[in-house]
């Protein structure tokens, strides 16, 4: 029977290079879960550390100068230092080479070898130096190693070695996992270990002869060999936990709820470990879940390849929040997925920028100006506020079950969609028209309500995945930072009337993408005027095909708006064209209140002569719709970069 703790591993990792993309996104994915459960009062204990035994370290080592001692501890401080930039909130940090690790692997051995579940053998087989495992004949594919993504050539090797009676546990195993579907996740990673589970199951070499490799955990029982790293690193998981050394803190922990690895340490988790456990007498851990791999593009991330995504510059170039939505919104656990800068700038300019971030500013902006800066008090709701309502509380509840099912990238799309849902009954509703008018103020008060009220509860969901800026979020809406109480998201109307929110910088500063795409040259923008030179309009009626190529039309993304002093027509807008930023007028101010404009991306002629309208500069004119008294901005529809050419 599972205790009633929420108990998290993650891999632990080999300290022979420093952290890329994948070891992030399993922790951040365990993090997430473990804030989240954190968040509905469930005890939480989760678990990474660092497996720095074996060939992989070893060799590191040596080509580095080091002894692998060395190479450990200055590997491990990279791993540590990273998850420390990503917030990451592991109760424990195992090392294998700490000795409350180290005496609990011997014990184990030891018993096992006393109880004759270990043995002492002749072995001959074929020996995969990276994977740091032997094959039988049959297991090769072509003759190399059969583990996916090595395929590297194998060698022959003979030697005596100590065996773990893996194969009597084979039909065990069988049963075990038929009878528990929920032990390996997703289904078909179950269907995977069955399907190896067909082929015999042979014992298992758990040790290394000192004289071919000397670095691990040395047998308690013979001093001339060394432990096989995964019988060592596995054990990890309860060593941390208390084994043998905290019964009280162990019986609280083990069995671990989810194991979470990658799909290529399938075999190892699924069929090592639980026969290790069922000799050592231990229960299963509840379920062993293996995730995809992150793809650069459609390729395998690879030193040689030199497309392997540094977590740390990524996160410092565009924000560890940001980083960790990404990563949570964009794999759906289980399937592969692919990672280029371009589509975390798609996604982040789309949901955060555009969207949360762009909500947020309006409705703080419009509280400001026309509500004294205090929450205004709501009036009973019409049908688009009582829609506003119920999809923010369902979709607060659908991530719940998303958590549940481990499709968190579910719950966080239909978080975006309440968001962009939002953004349209601002839209519809048009709070900074209604807040001018005396007869309407009140209206636009339950409109900003409502609207904050959505913000509310969409950033107390969001935060597991983005503390920081969801606590930045709430303060500015007048919460308290820091996490939410979890039973709030599930209400609605808890904003109090009258509290004064606060004033705060571009929650998600809109990311600019350079033509070249030079990464060096990818950047947060900062509205900027740009100076202008001397008019010269000019007008033509029929042209030719020739002469409309001539017109340079472009999308430009609106920074600021405000209205030209003594003009009741004109605005002023401040719009980034992507390789540039620039101020035209536009005669729109008696359909669109500058507030409305900002965030929108619309069309200009760009290569329009300068103008000078009002004693303002203009560079350039925004194109509209127009028909008697309606006028109605030419936008496009859905997210393009600024700058992109229009024809
Ligand atoms: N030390 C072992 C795990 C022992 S656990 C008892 C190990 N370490 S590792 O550092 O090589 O890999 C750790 C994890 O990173 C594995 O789950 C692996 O699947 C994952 N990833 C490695 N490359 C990855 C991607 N490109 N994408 C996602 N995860 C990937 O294996």
């Amino acid at each position: 029977m599972k205790n009633d703790n929420f108990y998290i591993t993650t891999p632990i990792y080999y300290v022979n290079d420093k952290p890329h993309i994948g070891h992030a996104y399993t922790t951040i994915l365990a993090d997430v879960l473990a804030r989240y459960h954190r968040l509905i009062n469930v005890p939480t204990w989760f678990l990474t550390g660092t497996d720095e035994h074996g060939q992989k370290v070893q060799r590191a080592a040596e080509a580095a100068g080091m002894t692998p001692q060395q190479q450990a501890d200055d590997t491990v401080g990279r791993f540590q230092a990273l998850w420390q930039k990503l917030e990451v909130t592991n109760d424990d940090f195992i090392r294998t080479t700490e000795p409350r690790h180290q005496v609990v692997v011997q014990k184990i051995l030891q018993e096992l070898f006393d109880r004759d579940e270990i043995y002492r053998d002749e072995f001959e087989g074929w020996y995969c130096v990276t994977c740091e495992r032997f094959y039988t004949e049959k297991d090769l594919v072509e003759g190399n190693c059969p583990e996916p993504g090595c395929g590297r050539a194998v060698e022959r090797i003979t030697e005596p070695n100590y065996f773990f009676r893996m194969s009597k546990y084979q039909q065990w195993l069988i049963d075990y996992i038929e009878a528990n579907p929920t032990f390996i996740q997703p289904d078909f990673r179950r269907n995977e270990t069955l399907g190896f589970l067909r082929k015999e199951l042979t014992d298992l070499c758990i040790s290394r002869p000192k004289s071919r490799m000397g670095w691990g955990i040395e047998l308690p029982f013979d001093a001339d060999f060394v432990t096989y790293v995964w019988f060592d690193a596995l054990v990890n998981y309860i060593s941390a936990a208390g084994y043998l050394s905290d019964d009280e803190q162990f019986a609280s922990l083990w069995p671990a709820t989810y194991h979470l690895i990658g799909k290529d340490i399938l075999t190892t988790h699924t069929v090592y470990w639980p026969t290790m456990l069922k000799a050592m007498g231990l229960p299963m851990p509840q379920t062993v879940f293996a995730h995809g791999w992150w793809l650069v593009g459609r390729d395998k991330m690879s030193k040689t390849a030199g497309n392997v995504v540094n977590p740390m510059e990524f996160a410092d170039q565009y924000g560890v929040d940001a980083f960790r939505y990404f990563l949570m919104a964009e794999m759906s656990l289980g399937q592969d997925a692919s990672f280029t800068e371009e589509a975390f700038i798609r996604r982040y300019n789309t949901d955060l920028a555009n969207d949360l971030g762009n909500m947020l500013s309006r409705v703080t902006k419009l509280i400001g100006s026309y509500f004294d800066g205090v929450i205004p008090t709501p009036q009973e709701p019409g049908e688009a506020e009582a829609l506003l309502r119920d999809t923010t509380l369902k979709a607060a509840e659908a991530l719940v079950s998303s958590v549940e099912r481990m499709r968190p990238d579910q719950g966080l799309h239909g978080l975006s969609a309440v968001v962009r849902e939002a953004n349209r009954y601002m839209e519809v509703r048009q709070p900074w028209t209604l807040a001018k008018d005396e007869a309407t103020h009140a209206d636009a008060g339950t409109v900003l309500y409502y609207a904050a009220e959505a913000l509310r509860i969409v950033s107390g969901m969001l935060y597991p995945v983005m503390p920081g800026k969801m606590s930045e979020l709430r303060s500015a809406l007048g919460l308290l930072p820091g996490a939410p109480v979890f039973a709030d998201l599930h209400e609605w109307g808890l904003l109090k009337p009258g509290a004064p929110i606060q004033k705060m910088k571009i929650l998600f500063p809109r990311i600019q993408v350079p033509k070249s795409n030079d990464k060096a040259a990818v950047a947060t923008d900062k509205p900027k005027a740009k100076p202008a030179a001397k008019p010269a309009p000019q007008g033509v009626s029929m042209i030719e095909f020739t002469d409309f190529t001539k017109v340079k039309l472009r999308t430009a993304r609106v920074l600021e708006a405000e209205k030209v002093e003594g003009a009741d027509k004109l605005l002023r807008l401040q719009i980034d064209l992507g390789e540039e930023q620039r101020q035209i007028v536009a005669g729109v101010a008696l359909h669109y209140a500058p507030e409305a404009l900002v965030g929108k991306t619309i069309v200009v002629v760009a290569n329009l002569k300068p103008a000078t309208i009002r004693k303002v500069d203009s560079n350039g004119m925004l194109l509209a719709a127009s028909s008697g008294d309606q006028l109605r901005l030419i936008t496009v529809d859905g997210d393009m970069p600024a700058g992109s050419s229009v024809g």
